[in-house]
């Protein structure tokens, strides 16, 4: 029997049954007959927790680009693994091939090489949503060069940030970049960011914009040439299993970002492994997953996951609003997209738009919708569901994290049964737990608590760059023994996993513990509430009380504000109880959030605390002006 794909339920709870019962036999079973290895494990496993110390595949020897390329060639050279969508829809999209992606990223290492990059050397990629990107991590990748990718909306301050901790050596750049009707001068980012950064020492730039920029002596090379001048035969390097492929960084609740450190086989074998399960991909689809490289839902479902699987999958420059909000549907039928895979945000934001935006597409090509990177509430649900899914495609709630590497609970697609809001159940090979503040497992159903993971999983982030003490607190000191994800979730009656948000945004009003996403649910379920946020603040009596940000939907500007605020308390009142009622209510017309459309509630926070002093690192934020406007608003 082959576990690499589950067809429906019945085999799902024999293939979970397995892998939490032999996890070894299982995902040894599925790492043998689903890639090529130069040389096959000792051991499949070994950990400890207490260390904070995991490796998979122990003594394997493999390239993961030779897995997402090479491999493919024999049968599916002439297949597109890529296709590149534009900004500027006017723009043709370019349809790159398996062999022409081999091609390209061969003549990419042989630069990288030539340019003294070694295995374990770290190189920085700061680039827009345009094929140099997926072509120069893959470079990295094959030739042993650990990928720092920074998202291109990052400040050059955050860039430096990052550079410096991992020491990169080469950053890899463009002249400029398109976003919707603006255009960004990431060279002269990536300038004023390594003038504190003594380990770069040369700067690749890809040609996009054409705008004049400076090219420093000796540091900056123009990339075209050298790629024109490489030779297309390249001797991919032999990695070892654990063998750091990539950093990426995530925001903590406080200090620097962390860089998290992905090894290469854990990583390959269920980044697969989900992509296959979770879009029930099949090998004539179309996968479009509208993240950036730049967040670890570029890394996994837009490159490694789909390519593993000989996919195509699509790299889209643009945003849903340009030219206009149809624009996602517009590519989804310009492709024939059939997984199409995005953020709650994203969805929020088009919801709050006229309907004419996306009836007149019949999107019949989809087969699933996804949902990644925050809780999906119940009226995004509904709407993306609706009005995108036909009500016809599943919709897959996925909830993972930057440390998982890889969907950890999810439905699957026409395998799972899907319900509004909820994540379902975990993968396998995933064990969550919920955690009591008393730090012991809660035990059965129609309970909540804090997520937690109590065996290791093969794409489970290694350490944090430089400082794996970190890593150890981070994760593995609150509940001793177990990973702890800085969740909260809900497992309903019938073993459901619903996310409630991070654990510390729960807030405990009179002794009761309220997650902040089912009341932002009620909230947003008023007609006029286009988004909401809410936060804690400390109350005499209570001990802590709730304030509410709400932004009204353009048709709210002529209703009385007053009165939208005594029916957003009757709605909370009503589908959760008077003790979630909002104390404050201050109407907003932006909420602060990262480039990943995560709200920054530490901000919020302070602010409903009357504490202007010290906002923290607000350089992440996407709308840093929002921050003014809020504060001087304060009710
Ligand atoms: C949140 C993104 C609810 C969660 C892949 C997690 C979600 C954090 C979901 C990780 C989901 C992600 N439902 N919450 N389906 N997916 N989250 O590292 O709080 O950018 O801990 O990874 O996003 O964010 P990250």
């Amino acid at each position: 029997m082959s576990y690499y794909h589950i067809k429906n339920l019945e085999q799902y709870f024999k293939h979970y049954n397995k892998s939490i019962r032999e996890p070894r036999k299982f995902w040894g079973k599925i790492a043998e007959e689903n890639f090529t290895w130069y040389q096959t494990w000792e051991k499949v496993m070994e950990f400890n927790m207490a260390e904070a110390d995991i490796k998979w595949f122990l003594g394997a020897k493999v390239n993961i680009v030779k897995n997402c390329i090479d491999r493919h060639l024999s049968k599916r050279g002439s297949k597109t693994a890529i296709i590149f969508e534009p900004n500027d829809p006017s723009e043709e999209a370019q349809h790159i091939t398996y062999n022409e992606l081999h091609q390209r990223v061969c003549k990419m290492a042989n630069v990288l090489r030539e340019q003294g990059i070694k295995k374990g050397d770290r190189v920085c990629i700061y680039l827009p949503m345009i094929p140099e990107l997926a072509i120069t991590v893959l470079a990295c990748a094959r030739i042993g060069a650990i990928h720092s990718v920074v998202f291109a909306g990052f400040s050059a301050s955050a860039v430096a940030s990052r550079i410096d901790d991992s020491q990169c050596k080469m950053v890899i750049t463009s002249d400029g970049a398109y976003r919707g009707n603006k255009s960004i001068e990431l060279k002269s980012i990536v300038d004023e960011a390594i003038e504190k950064c003594p380990s770069v020492e040369k700067v690749l730039v890809a040609k996009r914009t054409h705008i004049n920029i400076t090219m420093k002596e000796g540091r900056d090379i123009w990339l075209q040439p050298l790629v024109d001048a490489a030779s297309d035969n390249n001797v991919a390097e032999i990695m070892d299993a654990e063998d750091p492929l990539f950093i990426l960084y995530t925001s903590g609740s406080t200090g620097k970002p962390k860089g998290m450190v992905h090894t290469t086989a854990g990583y390959m074998v269920q980044t697969a492994y989900s992509f296959k399960n979770v879009f029930n991909y099949e090998e004539n689809d179309i996968h479009w997953c509208t993240a950036d490289i730049g967040w670890i839902t570029g890394h996994s479902y837009i490159l490694y996951g789909p390519l593993l699987n000989g996919a195509t999958t699509v790299i889209f420059e643009g945003v849903p609003s340009y030219p206009d909000f149809s624009r996602f549907w517009e590519v989804i039928e310009k492709h024939g997209v059939t997984q199409f895979y995005t953020a709650p945000t994203a969805i929020r934001a088009l919801a709050k738009e006229s309907l004419e935006y996306v009836q007149p597409y019949p999107l019949s090509s989809l087969k699933v919708i996804g949902s990644v990177g925050e809780p999906i509430n119940e009226e995004a649900w509904h709407w993306y569901n609706d009005h995108v899914g036909g009500k016809r495609c599943p919709l897959v709630d996925t909830w993972w994290q930057t440390e998982t590497g890889s969907i950890m609970i999810s439905p699957l697609a026409f395998v799972t049964p899907t319900k509004p809001t909820y994540a379902s159940l975990p993968l396998p090979g995933i064990q969550p737990v919920l955690m009591d503040e008393k730090r012991n497992e809660i035990e059965g159903n129609q309970v909540t608590g804090s997520l937690c993971i109590k065996f290791p999983w093969p794409s489970i982030a290694r350490t944090i760059w430089g400082d794996h003490q970190r890593y150890k607190e981070t994760y593995f000191s609150t509940f001793p023994g177990k990973y702890f994800t800085g969740d909260g979730a809900l497992r309903d009656e019938v073993g459901y996993y619903r996310i409630t948000g991070r654990v510390d945004d729960v807030i405990i009003v009179s002794g009761h513990n309220l997650g902040t996403a089912p009341i932002e649910d009620a909230i947003n379920e008023h007609p006029a509430v286009a988004e909401s946020a809410i936060v804690g603040f400390p109350h005499d009596i209570k001990g802590n009380a709730l304030y509410g940000y709400i932004i009204l939907k353009e048709i709210g500007e002529t209703r009385d504000k007053n009165n939208v605020a005594k029916e957003i308390n009757q709605l909370i009142s009503d589908q959760i109880g008077p003790i979630a009622k909002l104390d404050k209510i201050q109407f907003v017309s932006g909420l602060p959030k990262t480039r990943s459309g995560k709200i920054m509630r530490r901000i919020l926070r302070k602010i409903a605390e009357g504490d202007f002093s010290n906002f923290g690192d607000t350089t992440t934020l996407l709308n840093p002006e929002i921050v003014d406007e809020i504060k001087n608003g304060r009710v």
